[in-house]
């Protein structure tokens, strides 16, 4: 039995075009030197990093190899960007900006800078988009403001927040903006060079790279404060011996994504947009939570009244036997971020957009991804209806709401 994967936001397969890569860094007969080394071996993986940076940069528009940092992922390369940052320019000030919407990597940061090192910070209300407005920002920026971190589009919902405005904002200021593009990358076109922004975080295993790889973007003449103390790797700002496997295969991710963009966003828009169509229209009381265009093209979050989110996500799992057909395919999809899965309290986004409590705990996030079909969003499109009447069957929220409707008929 097949599995239909609509759950890139989470994660995404390694392409088979980057085994080769991860395959001649890492073995025997390969280039799996330290690029440290000096003899031959450890140039040739020095050579490999090299061209992997310059991927990287090509994808995001940097002028300047150099302003690339190698991290093990997006986590990491928003903590250096968002501590190193902060510990660097403390002398400047102690107050920094984020938004009440930011991934766990960003506020989770924020807050222990707050609690454990003097800092203050503001979270900025979002709309009930979840778009954090440039009016706002302009307001909470204080003299000792010493860094913004705003995310480039929200991994939950979708939605996109405006970035030139945001940053334009910051340089009015000179405030230094960080953003997280983890969920951008590969989704829209990324550009540091027309981008009003100073750091930018990205993850491999978010566009076809393996686990464990990602990426921060400096412009040159960003100070920062290394976070890890240990060999002079990656000009003194990320300790430790790299990933060259990991950064061979997240550089040709990059150049894949980069060359295929403009196709696979219109491909993933059709693909959402028929299967965001299909349940609003065979699924009563059902409603998309996010910006209505401004709204990455292969994310749709949608809200089913009286459904436990949870639970559609589990029978969807288990399609065949929740149907008691089991030549059905199982269906990936999340309630929220997978870094919050296993909690219990609602979503920190769907509470920033204001979503009401009857609709919180009934939302389920479908994301879509390179290899997904017409055939997979027409299937899912058959199976979830029968599903989410199932579940509600056995609701005594859905028993109240059609007895409320009834007498108001
Ligand atoms: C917006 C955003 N930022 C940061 C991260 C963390 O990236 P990583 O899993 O590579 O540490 C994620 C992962 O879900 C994300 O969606």
């Amino acid at each position: 039995m097949h599995t239909i994967y609509l759950d890139y936001n989470a994660t995404t397969p390694m392409r088979p075009e980057l085994l080769e890569a991860v395959r001649s860094y890492s073995g025997l007969e390969g280039d799996f030197g330290n690029p440290s080394s000096l003899h031959t071996a450890g140039q040739r993986a020095r050579a490999a990093l090299e061209r992997a940076r310059e991927q990287v940069a090509g994808f995001l528009g940097a002028s300047d190899v150099s302003e690339i940092v190698f991290t093990s992922g997006g986590t990491e390369a928003d903590n250096l960007a968002i501590q190193g940052a902060a510990f660097a320019h403390r002398d400047a000030g102690r107050h920094i900006i984020t938004s009440s919407v930011e991934h766990s990597a960003v506020m989770k940061t924020c807050r222990f800078l707050e609690t454990q090192h003097g800092f203050e910070v503001t979270y900025l209300p979002v709309d009930r988009f979840g778009r954090v407005s440039p009016e706002d920002l302009r307001k909470a920026l204080r003299r000792d403001t010493v860094l913004v971190s705003l995310m480039a589009a929200n991994n939950e919902i979708g939605t996109v927040e405006p970035l030139m405005e945001l940053g334009a904002v910051c340089r009015e200021r000179g405030v230094l903006f960080h953003s997280d593009a983890v969920q951008a990358a590969g989704r829209l076109p990324i550009d540091v060079k027309t981008w009003p922004v100073d750091m930018l975080a990205v993850s491999g295993h978010k566009i076809y790279a393996p686990k464990g790889i990602g990426a921060l973007w400096l412009r040159r003449g960003t100070r920062l404060q290394a976070l890890q103390y240990g060999g002079s790797h990656e000009k003194n700002r990320r300790a430790g011996t790299e990933n060259v496997a990991g950064a061979a295969a997240l550089g040709l991710a990059c150049e894949l994504a980069g060359k295929e963009l403009e196709g696979e966003v219109k491909m993933l828009r059709t693909l959402r947009d028929r299967l965001e169509q299909g349940i609003l229209a065979r699924i009563p009381l059902t409603s998309v939570n996010g910006h209505p265009t401004e709204r990455l093209c292969n994310t749709t979050h949608i809200a089913f009244e009286c459904v436990e989110g949870e639970s559609l996500l589990l029978a969807l799992d288990q399609a065949g036997f929740s149907l008691r057909r089991p030549e059905l395919p199982g269906i990936c999809v999340s309630t929220g971020s997978a870094c919050s899965a296993g909690l219990l309290e609602p979503s920190h986004v769907l509470s920033a957009i204001g979503v009401p409590p009857e609709r919180l705990h009934g939302c389920v996030r479908f994301s879509l991804g390179h290899y997904n079909t017409q055939q997979d969003v027409d299937q899912v499109l058959e199976i979830m209806p029968p599903i989410v009447e199932k579940l509600r069957s056995l609701s005594p929220l859905w028993d109240e709401k059609r007895r409320g409707a009834r007498s108001a008929g």
